[in-house]
């Protein structure tokens, strides 16, 4: 059985895919520890107490300082123990500890065809404004695992999805989560369940 743990910042649609795949038996072999959020205010938090998931919320706010953060972020993963960490939306810098701690074993999604819009500043709405200003005509998402870069480490899976006249950054962002993002995600978490003995 994997082990893992989600780690969102936002509205946790990600989240809810993968709770579902979970549910509906197209994520085998896995069992979702917790859900970690940074944002008191997010709507993913609901999400998982309404699945019955344990669910925590460690703010930056409530700390003096970011190694006091990264440290209580750290230990709560920690006492998860975790086989995965599973970033879904999760708009947070990775404090390096964890990153080599649990090398290999933390995997991210983000809105685009990696190496395109990606990296420092390229998140959410941003990368599907940034798509739709250089009139690509195609985008997507990417699987990867994460490594001490931003959107650099090795990828997993991709998906491509079309961009359409007229669209606005959300119509785009609303076409890549429902054909790409909600599909690719709960498939790499499957694929590295079945390689997980
Ligand atoms: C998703 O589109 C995800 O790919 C993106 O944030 C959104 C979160 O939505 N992540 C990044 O941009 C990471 N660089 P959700 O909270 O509804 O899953």
């Amino acid at each position: 059985m994997l082990k893992i743990v989600v780690c969102v910042s936002g509205g946790g649609t990600n989240l809810q895919a993968i709770i579902d795949g979970v549910a509906d038996g197209s994520i085998r072999n896995t069992k979702i520890a917790g859900v970690i959020c940074n944002n008191a205010g997010a709507y993913a938090l609901k999400r998982a107490e309404n699945s019955g998931i344990p669910a925590f919320c460690i703010s930056p706010k409530s700390f003096g300082s970011r190694t006091e953060f990264n440290d209580a972020f750290l230990q709560k993963l920690d006492e998860l123990n975790p086989d995965l960490i599973v970033l879904a939306g999760f708009l947070v810098i990775l404090p390096e500890k964890m990153i080599e701690r649990y090398r290999d074993r933390i995997i991210n999604i983000h809105p685009s065809l990696i190496p395109s819009f990606c990296g420092t500043g390229y998140y959410g709405l941003k990368v599907h404004e940034a798509a739709l200003s250089r009139g690509v005509k195609v985008t997507g998402a990417t699987v990867h695992y994460v490594d001490e870069g931003t959107d650099t480490g090795r990828i997993i899976a991709q998906k491509a999805v079309e961009v359409l006249e007229g669209d606005t950054p959300e119509i785009l962002q609303r076409r890549v989560m429902e054909q790409a993002e909600w599909k690719i995600l709960p498939e790499a978490i499957d694929k590295i369940a079945a390689e997980h003995e």
